[in-house]
Protein backbone atom coordinates (compact mmCIF):
# COMPACT_ATOMS: atom_id res chain seq x y z
CA UNK A 1 0.00 0.00 0.00
CA UNK A 2 1.18 3.58 -0.47
CA UNK A 3 0.96 5.86 2.47
CA UNK A 4 0.27 9.19 2.43
CA UNK A 5 2.90 11.54 3.53
CA UNK A 6 5.50 8.99 5.34
CA UNK A 7 6.45 7.21 2.09
CA UNK A 8 8.36 10.10 0.58
CA UNK A 9 10.43 10.40 4.27
CA UNK A 10 14.07 9.52 3.75
CA UNK A 11 15.29 6.04 5.40
CA UNK A 12 16.16 6.65 9.32
CA UNK A 13 19.94 6.05 9.19
CA UNK A 14 20.32 5.72 12.56
CA UNK A 15 18.22 2.69 12.24
CA UNK A 16 21.05 0.71 10.40
CA UNK A 17 22.98 1.34 13.35
CA UNK A 18 21.02 0.36 15.89
CA UNK A 19 19.86 -2.90 14.26
CA UNK A 20 23.50 -4.04 14.37
CA UNK A 21 23.76 -2.56 18.23
CA UNK A 22 20.82 -5.25 18.65
CA UNK A 23 22.09 -7.76 16.83
CA UNK A 24 25.52 -7.75 18.91
CA UNK A 25 23.94 -7.52 22.18
CA UNK A 26 21.91 -11.02 20.95
CA UNK A 27 25.91 -12.43 20.41
CA UNK A 28 26.06 -11.48 23.62
CA UNK A 29 28.47 -8.09 23.41
CA UNK A 30 28.85 -6.13 25.40
CA UNK A 31 27.81 -2.33 23.30
CA UNK A 32 28.09 0.96 24.86
CA UNK A 33 26.03 3.07 23.39
CA UNK A 34 26.28 6.56 22.80
CA UNK A 35 24.29 6.91 19.86
CA UNK A 36 20.55 7.79 20.91
CA UNK A 37 20.55 10.77 22.86
CA UNK A 38 18.12 9.28 25.41
CA UNK A 39 18.71 10.98 29.01
CA UNK A 40 20.15 8.89 31.57
CA UNK A 41 19.89 11.02 34.69
CA UNK A 42 16.94 10.12 36.76
CA UNK A 43 14.21 12.73 37.16
CA UNK A 44 14.46 15.10 39.99
CA UNK A 45 12.92 13.78 43.04
CA UNK A 46 10.46 15.97 43.52
CA UNK A 47 9.04 15.48 40.08
CA UNK A 48 8.83 11.87 41.16
CA UNK A 49 7.01 12.81 44.37
CA UNK A 50 4.50 15.25 43.20
CA UNK A 51 3.65 12.85 40.33
CA UNK A 52 2.81 9.80 42.69
CA UNK A 53 0.93 12.12 45.09
CA UNK A 54 -1.31 14.23 42.37
CA UNK A 55 -1.64 10.40 40.35
CA UNK A 56 -3.37 9.19 43.61
CA UNK A 57 -6.47 11.87 43.32
CA UNK A 58 -8.84 10.91 40.98
CA UNK A 59 -9.72 14.47 39.81
CA UNK A 60 -6.74 13.96 38.34
CA UNK A 61 -7.61 11.26 36.08
CA UNK A 62 -9.81 13.35 33.83
CA UNK A 63 -9.13 15.07 30.64
CA UNK A 64 -6.96 17.88 31.19
CA UNK A 65 -6.49 21.02 29.04
CA UNK A 66 -4.81 20.87 25.49
CA UNK A 67 -2.97 24.16 26.18
CA UNK A 68 -1.69 22.75 29.49
CA UNK A 69 -2.44 23.72 33.19
CA UNK A 70 -2.54 27.71 34.31
CA UNK A 71 -0.19 27.05 37.19
CA UNK A 72 2.31 24.80 34.70
CA UNK A 73 2.15 27.57 32.36
CA UNK A 74 2.85 30.60 35.34
CA UNK A 75 5.68 28.16 35.98
CA UNK A 76 7.40 28.61 33.05
CA UNK A 77 6.87 32.14 32.90
CA UNK A 78 8.33 32.87 35.92
CA UNK A 79 11.50 30.30 34.91
CA UNK A 80 11.64 32.24 31.87
CA UNK A 81 11.62 35.58 33.35
CA UNK A 82 14.24 34.21 36.29
CA UNK A 83 16.82 32.41 33.88
CA UNK A 84 16.40 34.23 30.15
CA UNK A 85 15.48 37.72 31.60
CA UNK A 86 11.96 37.47 29.70
CA UNK A 87 8.55 38.02 30.51
CA UNK A 88 6.05 36.18 29.07
CA UNK A 89 2.03 36.25 29.19
CA UNK A 90 1.30 32.98 30.60
CA UNK A 91 -2.63 33.40 29.22
CA UNK A 92 -1.51 34.17 25.50
CA UNK A 93 2.24 33.58 25.16
CA UNK A 94 2.36 30.02 26.75
CA UNK A 95 1.33 26.36 25.83
CA UNK A 96 2.68 22.93 26.92
CA UNK A 97 2.90 20.65 24.60
CA UNK A 98 3.68 16.72 24.64
CA UNK A 99 7.51 17.39 24.73
CA UNK A 100 9.28 20.16 22.40
CA UNK A 101 9.44 17.79 19.01
CA UNK A 102 5.52 17.30 19.51
CA UNK A 103 5.30 20.96 19.55
CA UNK A 104 7.47 21.56 16.90
CA UNK A 105 5.62 19.18 14.34
CA UNK A 106 1.75 20.76 15.10
CA UNK A 107 3.71 23.97 14.62
CA UNK A 108 4.42 23.43 11.26
CA UNK A 109 1.41 22.62 10.55
CA UNK A 110 -0.56 26.03 11.43
CA UNK A 111 2.23 28.01 10.18
CA UNK A 112 2.99 26.17 6.35
CA UNK A 113 1.73 24.80 3.96
CA UNK A 114 2.25 23.50 0.24
CA UNK A 115 4.01 26.33 -1.92
CA UNK A 116 5.61 27.63 0.89
CA UNK A 117 9.59 27.56 2.13
CA UNK A 118 11.04 26.57 5.89
CA UNK A 119 14.46 27.38 5.66
CA UNK A 120 16.54 24.60 8.17
CA UNK A 121 20.63 24.54 8.32
CA UNK A 122 21.60 21.45 7.58
CA UNK A 123 22.93 19.01 9.60
CA UNK A 124 19.98 19.52 11.72
CA UNK A 125 18.20 17.39 14.52
CA UNK A 126 15.72 15.17 12.20
CA UNK A 127 12.64 16.43 12.72
CA UNK A 128 13.56 19.88 12.03
CA UNK A 129 13.61 18.83 8.52
CA UNK A 130 10.97 17.12 8.35
CA UNK A 131 7.97 18.78 10.39
CA UNK A 132 7.82 20.86 7.66
CA UNK A 133 8.02 18.70 5.06
CA UNK A 134 4.66 16.86 6.34
CA UNK A 135 3.16 20.26 6.23
CA UNK A 136 3.62 20.46 2.56
CA UNK A 137 6.57 22.88 3.01
CA UNK A 138 9.76 22.97 0.44
CA UNK A 139 12.73 23.01 3.13
CA UNK A 140 16.01 24.58 2.16
CA UNK A 141 18.96 24.21 3.64
CA UNK A 142 21.95 26.33 4.18
CA UNK A 143 24.97 24.87 5.89
CA UNK A 144 24.75 24.86 9.47
CA UNK A 145 28.79 26.00 10.03
CA UNK A 146 27.95 29.16 7.68
CA UNK A 147 25.87 30.27 10.92
CA UNK A 148 23.79 33.29 10.74
CA UNK A 149 25.81 34.63 7.23
CA UNK A 150 24.58 31.40 5.39
CA UNK A 151 20.97 31.61 6.87
CA UNK A 152 20.76 35.96 5.42
CA UNK A 153 21.96 34.32 2.04
CA UNK A 154 19.45 31.57 2.16
CA UNK A 155 16.58 33.92 3.51
CA UNK A 156 17.26 36.64 0.46
CA UNK A 157 16.90 33.48 -2.32
CA UNK A 158 14.41 31.27 -0.87
CA UNK A 159 12.06 34.02 0.58
CA UNK A 160 10.96 31.88 3.39
CA UNK A 161 8.12 32.37 5.53
CA UNK A 162 9.80 30.25 8.31
CA UNK A 163 13.46 30.14 9.42
CA UNK A 164 13.73 27.03 12.09
CA UNK A 165 17.33 27.60 14.48
CA UNK A 166 18.55 25.94 17.45
CA UNK A 167 21.33 27.16 19.76
CA UNK A 168 22.91 24.81 21.69
CA UNK A 169 22.65 22.69 18.13
CA UNK A 170 22.28 19.13 17.97
CA UNK A 171 24.43 17.80 16.71
CA UNK A 172 27.29 20.27 15.75
CA UNK A 173 26.67 21.90 18.84
CA UNK A 174 27.14 25.44 18.15
CA UNK A 175 25.99 27.75 20.44
CA UNK A 176 25.00 31.34 19.61
CA UNK A 177 25.51 34.82 21.47
CA UNK A 178 22.64 37.12 22.20
CA UNK A 179 24.55 39.65 19.69
CA UNK A 180 23.65 36.70 17.01
CA UNK A 181 20.31 36.02 18.00
CA UNK A 182 19.70 39.58 17.24
CA UNK A 183 21.04 39.46 13.89
CA UNK A 184 18.39 36.89 13.57
CA UNK A 185 15.41 38.92 14.81
CA UNK A 186 16.72 41.93 12.66
CA UNK A 187 16.59 39.72 9.56
CA UNK A 188 12.88 38.46 10.53
CA UNK A 189 12.02 42.09 10.61
CA UNK A 190 13.49 42.89 7.02
CA UNK A 191 12.63 39.34 5.26
CA UNK A 192 9.40 39.33 7.28
CA UNK A 193 9.35 35.84 8.39
CA UNK A 194 8.47 33.62 11.80
CA UNK A 195 11.67 32.78 13.41
CA UNK A 196 11.40 29.44 14.93
CA UNK A 197 13.76 28.89 17.82
CA UNK A 198 14.32 24.72 19.23
CA UNK A 199 15.77 25.86 22.46
CA UNK A 200 15.63 22.52 24.14
CA UNK A 201 19.38 22.70 25.50
CA UNK A 202 18.71 25.29 26.68
CA UNK A 203 20.22 24.73 30.16
CA UNK A 204 23.29 22.47 29.42
CA UNK A 205 26.22 24.53 28.54
CA UNK A 206 29.80 24.57 29.74
CA UNK A 207 32.67 26.74 30.55
CA UNK A 208 30.68 29.68 31.08
CA UNK A 209 28.41 30.07 28.52
CA UNK A 210 24.79 30.65 28.95
CA UNK A 211 22.47 30.27 26.10
CA UNK A 212 20.82 33.57 25.05
CA UNK A 213 16.86 32.84 24.57
CA UNK A 214 15.85 34.24 20.91
CA UNK A 215 12.80 35.93 22.94
CA UNK A 216 15.07 38.50 24.66
CA UNK A 217 16.07 40.06 21.40
CA UNK A 218 14.71 42.94 20.84
CA UNK A 219 11.61 42.97 18.75
CA UNK A 220 11.41 39.19 19.02
CA UNK A 221 8.01 39.45 19.91
CA UNK A 222 6.99 40.49 17.04
CA UNK A 223 8.16 37.63 14.91
CA UNK A 224 9.67 34.63 16.75
CA UNK A 225 8.29 31.37 18.75
CA UNK A 226 10.94 29.19 21.05
CA UNK A 227 10.51 25.98 22.18
CA UNK A 228 11.12 25.17 25.82
CA UNK A 229 11.18 21.54 27.40
CA UNK A 230 11.97 19.58 30.38
CA UNK A 231 13.69 16.62 28.97
CA UNK A 232 17.12 17.74 29.42
CA UNK A 233 17.31 20.69 31.46
CA UNK A 234 15.55 18.40 34.17
CA UNK A 235 16.54 15.21 32.84
CA UNK A 236 12.76 14.24 32.19
CA UNK A 237 12.60 12.88 28.43
CA UNK A 238 9.88 9.98 29.02
CA UNK A 239 7.55 12.56 30.76
CA UNK A 240 7.05 14.62 27.60
CA UNK A 241 6.55 17.91 28.88
CA UNK A 242 7.50 21.04 26.04
CA UNK A 243 6.44 24.57 25.64
CA UNK A 244 5.84 26.61 22.71
CA UNK A 245 6.56 30.46 23.84
CA UNK A 246 6.53 33.95 22.42
CA UNK A 247 4.02 35.06 19.99
CA UNK A 248 0.81 35.17 21.17
CA UNK A 249 -1.31 34.75 17.66
CA UNK A 250 1.15 31.87 16.77
CA UNK A 251 0.78 30.55 20.45
CA UNK A 252 -2.79 30.89 20.12
CA UNK A 253 -2.89 28.91 16.62
CA UNK A 254 -1.29 26.10 17.91
CA UNK A 255 -3.24 25.83 21.14
CA UNK A 256 -6.57 25.81 18.70
CA UNK A 257 -4.79 23.08 16.44
CA UNK A 258 -4.16 21.13 20.00
CA UNK A 259 -7.54 21.69 21.37
CA UNK A 260 -8.94 19.11 18.50
CA UNK A 261 -5.71 17.02 18.60
CA UNK A 262 -5.17 16.20 22.09
CA UNK A 263 -6.36 16.83 26.05
CA UNK A 264 -2.44 17.26 27.55
CA UNK A 265 -0.42 15.61 28.94
CA UNK A 266 -1.88 13.24 32.28
CA UNK A 267 -2.41 15.69 34.64
CA UNK A 268 -0.48 14.89 37.37
CA UNK A 269 2.56 15.46 35.01
CA UNK A 270 1.93 18.55 34.60
CA UNK A 271 1.33 19.18 38.32
CA UNK A 272 5.28 17.36 38.91
CA UNK A 273 6.25 20.13 36.64
CA UNK A 274 4.67 22.79 38.24
CA UNK A 275 6.47 21.82 41.00
CA UNK A 276 9.76 21.07 39.85
CA UNK A 277 9.65 24.24 38.12
CA UNK A 278 9.35 25.94 41.07
CA UNK A 279 11.62 24.51 43.14
CA UNK A 280 14.29 22.30 41.70
CA UNK A 281 16.00 25.17 40.65
CA UNK A 282 19.46 24.17 40.81
CA UNK A 283 18.74 20.74 39.09
CA UNK A 284 20.08 21.98 35.80
CA UNK A 285 23.14 22.88 36.64
CA UNK A 286 23.66 19.68 38.17
CA UNK A 287 22.83 17.81 35.27
CA UNK A 288 24.62 20.01 33.39
CA UNK A 289 27.70 19.21 35.43
CA UNK A 290 27.43 15.55 34.87
CA UNK A 291 27.63 15.89 31.38
CA UNK A 292 30.37 18.43 31.88
CA UNK A 293 32.32 15.79 33.23
CA UNK A 294 31.24 12.89 30.91
CA UNK A 295 32.19 15.35 28.05
CA UNK A 296 35.96 15.70 29.28
CA UNK A 297 36.15 12.16 29.78
CA UNK A 298 35.43 11.27 26.03
CA UNK A 299 37.48 14.48 24.64
CA UNK A 300 40.70 13.21 27.08
CA UNK A 301 39.77 9.54 26.00
CA UNK A 302 39.18 10.28 22.11
CA UNK A 303 42.95 12.33 22.33
CA UNK A 304 44.56 9.75 23.69
CA UNK A 305 43.37 7.35 20.97
CA UNK A 306 44.39 9.78 18.04
CA UNK A 307 41.46 11.30 17.46
CA UNK A 308 41.40 14.92 18.50
CA UNK A 309 37.93 16.67 18.85
CA UNK A 310 37.08 20.47 20.33
CA UNK A 311 34.89 20.30 23.44
CA UNK A 312 31.52 21.41 23.11
CA UNK A 313 30.19 24.45 24.74
CA UNK A 314 26.73 23.05 25.05
CA UNK A 315 24.44 20.32 24.45
CA UNK A 316 24.83 16.54 25.43
CA UNK A 317 26.48 15.54 22.45
CA UNK A 318 30.36 15.38 21.06
CA UNK A 319 30.49 16.04 17.44
CA UNK A 320 33.75 14.45 16.18
CA UNK A 321 35.18 14.80 12.50
CA UNK A 322 35.84 11.46 10.91
CA UNK A 323 39.66 10.77 11.76
CA UNK A 324 41.85 11.22 8.93
CA UNK A 325 42.07 7.68 7.23
CA UNK A 326 38.33 7.05 8.10
CA UNK A 327 37.48 10.06 5.75
CA UNK A 328 36.43 8.40 2.56
CA UNK A 329 34.72 5.77 4.46
CA UNK A 330 31.88 8.22 5.55
CA UNK A 331 30.16 8.21 8.68
CA UNK A 332 27.87 4.95 8.45
CA UNK A 333 30.12 2.97 7.67
CA UNK A 334 32.85 4.31 10.59
CA UNK A 335 29.68 3.76 13.08
CA UNK A 336 29.09 0.40 11.73
CA UNK A 337 32.87 -0.34 12.49
CA UNK A 338 32.58 1.44 15.21
CA UNK A 339 29.90 -0.47 16.82
CA UNK A 340 31.56 -3.84 15.09
CA UNK A 341 34.88 -4.14 16.31
CA UNK A 342 35.00 -1.40 19.43
CA UNK A 343 31.47 -2.00 20.58
CA UNK A 344 30.61 1.09 21.16
CA UNK A 345 27.54 2.85 19.50
CA UNK A 346 27.60 6.15 17.72
CA UNK A 347 25.02 8.07 15.49
CA UNK A 348 26.73 8.31 11.78
CA UNK A 349 26.87 11.85 10.80
CA UNK A 350 24.60 11.78 7.66
CA UNK A 351 21.53 10.72 9.89
CA UNK A 352 21.18 14.43 10.05
CA UNK A 353 20.91 15.40 6.81
CA UNK A 354 24.16 16.17 3.84
CA UNK A 355 26.26 18.44 5.98
CA UNK A 356 26.96 15.60 8.50
CA UNK A 357 28.51 12.81 6.58
CA UNK A 358 31.81 14.93 7.93
CA UNK A 359 30.95 13.42 11.82
CA UNK A 360 29.85 11.32 13.96
CA UNK A 361 28.47 11.94 16.98
CA UNK A 362 28.70 10.82 20.89
CA UNK A 363 25.89 11.10 23.23
CA UNK A 364 27.12 11.54 26.68
CA UNK A 365 24.40 9.28 27.87
CA UNK A 366 26.88 6.99 29.51
CA UNK A 367 28.99 7.10 32.73
CA UNK A 368 32.52 8.16 33.27
CA UNK A 369 33.72 4.60 33.35
CA UNK A 370 31.87 3.43 30.11
CA UNK A 371 33.00 6.34 28.47
CA UNK A 372 36.61 5.55 29.26
CA UNK A 373 35.67 1.92 28.24
CA UNK A 374 34.77 3.60 25.04
CA UNK A 375 37.63 5.33 24.32
CA UNK A 376 39.78 2.72 25.49
CA UNK A 377 38.27 0.26 22.42
CA UNK A 378 38.11 3.34 19.91
CA UNK A 379 42.02 3.55 20.47
CA UNK A 380 42.42 -0.08 19.73
CA UNK A 381 40.34 0.02 16.77
CA UNK A 382 41.79 3.07 15.61
CA UNK A 383 46.06 1.73 16.45
CA UNK A 384 45.19 -1.17 13.79
C1 LIG B 1 17.15 19.87 19.17
C2 LIG B 1 16.18 18.99 19.88
N1 LIG B 1 14.91 19.37 19.98
C3 LIG B 1 14.00 18.63 20.62
C4 LIG B 1 14.36 17.42 21.20
C5 LIG B 1 13.30 16.60 21.86
O1 LIG B 1 12.74 17.31 22.90
P1 LIG B 1 11.45 16.75 23.63
O2 LIG B 1 11.84 15.55 24.41
O3 LIG B 1 11.00 17.90 24.48
O4 LIG B 1 10.43 16.42 22.57
C6 LIG B 1 15.66 16.98 21.14
C7 LIG B 1 16.04 15.69 21.73
O5 LIG B 1 17.03 15.09 21.45
C8 LIG B 1 16.60 17.79 20.45
O6 LIG B 1 17.87 17.40 20.33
Amino acid sequence: MKFCRIDDLPPYVFATVDQLKRELRREGRDVIDLGFGNPDIPSPAVAVEKLREAALNPRNHRYSVSRGIEQLRRAVAERYERSFGVVLDPETQVASTIGAKEGLAHLMWVLVEGGDTVVVPTPAYPIHRVAPRLAGATVVSPAAEGGVDAIAEAVRTARPKVVLVSYPHNPTTAVATAAGMQRLVDLAREHDFLLVHDFAYADVAFDGHRPPSLLAADGAGECAIELYSLTKSFSMAGWRVGFVLGRADVVGALAKLKSYLDYGTFQPIQIASTVTLREAHDYPSEVCEIYRSRRDALISGLARAGWPVEPPRGTMFVWAPLPERFRALGSLELALRLAREAGVAVSPGIGFGEGGDGHVRFALVENEQRIGQATRAIRKLLAH
